[in-house]
């Protein structure tokens, strides 16, 4: 590992969580534990100098997420600076605090994409995994209204062992609303969701039924020739090869957090690793130059099994925050590989999932008060 890495291409792909702050409660957040702790965001004229410089270094597509990007109210300025720096801007938003007007704001700052989550199917379970009682309905009406406006309707639903059963439901709900993509995302365990990762896991029956239900819905999509898209992210925990998480460290993906601090992919930060801050250094320097950049870049930092793995340049190791969470060392190979030493821990959370008995009320749903009292550090 070097502190400069002249190799590395630029960053293509950049995130901008402009916020932590969140109307919702979802117990499967992937923002820090510890959230709460950390209030400080960058200002308007802050975030519009980092769009600037990953523009200037070659980032192209720009994902505006958080918490709920919404609460900013600079965003139609953040947007506008976009568009006009020429990113290809992509909305992650759970709908709420949306209006119609604020569509049409967004559309005429330039914005490209919204894409809507939901929690489920119905407005029971909707709102009871988001924690909060108008939910449904307003993601209903602003999903309609991102279409209206002329957007692609792009609708997201995280899946887990509460909603897997939903997903005829889900996708009867989607075709209803005329929604053009549908992402079925199953929980990734990172931040909140690890944490509540007993109670939110599906079993592989669960997973197995859940699939054959979404490609019989494909297939009768396809015959009718209807041209909703379905994508069905499946959890790797149930595969013996890993992901290729983030298609390598530190290769196309630069998240920046709320306060300014630089990572290469939105979990980072419970890393053991310093991570410099956009306040107190360049773009590029981060990048190209900043040991937590570089610490995992190449290949030269694996221990065995990967080092002499025949798969290591499709998978890289698979996922760092994956292998800290799951191992306390996030040099580690990822513990989802079959050759890694520490693949029992995924044995143990599948195990785990089949005699799950954990309800919606067991688990440590995302809030500041949980945050404060659970997770300070
Ligand atoms: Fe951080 Fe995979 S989520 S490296």
């Amino acid at each position: 590992m070097s502190c400069s890495d002249a190799t590395a291409g630029p960053p293509l792909w950049l995130l901008a969580e402009l916020t932590y702050r969140c109307p919702l409660q979802c117990p499967y957040c992937s923002n820090p534990l510890d959230y709460a702790d950390r209030e400080q965001e960058l200002s308007t004229e802050q975030w519009l100098d980092v769009l600037r410089q990953g523009r200037a270094m070659g980032a192209a597509q720009l994902g505006f997420s958080g918490g709920e990007p919404l609460v900013r109210q600079d965003l139609p300025e953040l947007i506008a600076g976009a568009r006009e720096l020429g990113y290809y801007t992509n909305l992650i938003t759970s709908g709420l605090g949306l209006t119609e007007a604020k569509v049409q704001a967004f559309a005429e700052a330039g914005l490209d994409h919204i894409q809507v989550s939901f929690q489920a199917s119905d407005p029971e379970l909707n709102n009871a995994v988001a924690g909060s009682k108008k939910a449904f309905e307003q993601k209903l009406a602003m999903a309609r209204a991102v279409k209206e406006a002329g957007y692609p309707m792009v609708l997201n639903f995280v899946i887990h062992r509460h909603n897997i059963h939903q997903m005829s439901d889900i996708l009867t709900l989607c075709e209803s609303l005329g929604a053009d993509y549908v992402e079925l995302a199953t929980c990734q365990y990172y931040g909140w969701a690890f944490a509540n990762r007993e109670g939110l896991m599906p079993s592989r029956g669960q997973l197995e039924t859940a699939e054959a239900t979404v490609n019989q819905y494909r297939d009768d999509l396809r015959e009718r020739a209807h041209p909703m898209k379905v994508i069905f992210v499946t959890p790797d925990y149930y595969e013996e090869r890993p992901k290729a998480c983030m298609n390598g460290w530190g290769s196309l993906f630069l998240t920046v957090a709320p306060d300014g601090t630089a990572l290469p992919c939105h979990s980072a930060r419970l890393l053991p690793i310093e991570f410099p801050n956009v306040q107190s250094m360049s773009l590029e320097e981060i990048w190209y130059q900043s040991p937590g950049f570089n610490h995992y870049r190449g290949d030269s930092w694996m221990p065995e099994p990967c080092r002499s793995c025949d798969e290591k340049d499709k998978d890289f190791g698979g996922c760092r925050c994956q292998a800290y969470l799951l191992t306390g060392d996030a040099d580690n190979a990822d513990p989802v590989c079959g050759k890694s030493p520490h693949h029992d821990r995924i044995l143990a959370a599948r195990t785990a999932a089949e005699h799950a008995t954990a309800g919606l009320d067991d688990l440590v749903y995302r809030n500041t008060k949980n945050s404060r009292v659970f997770f300070r550090k």
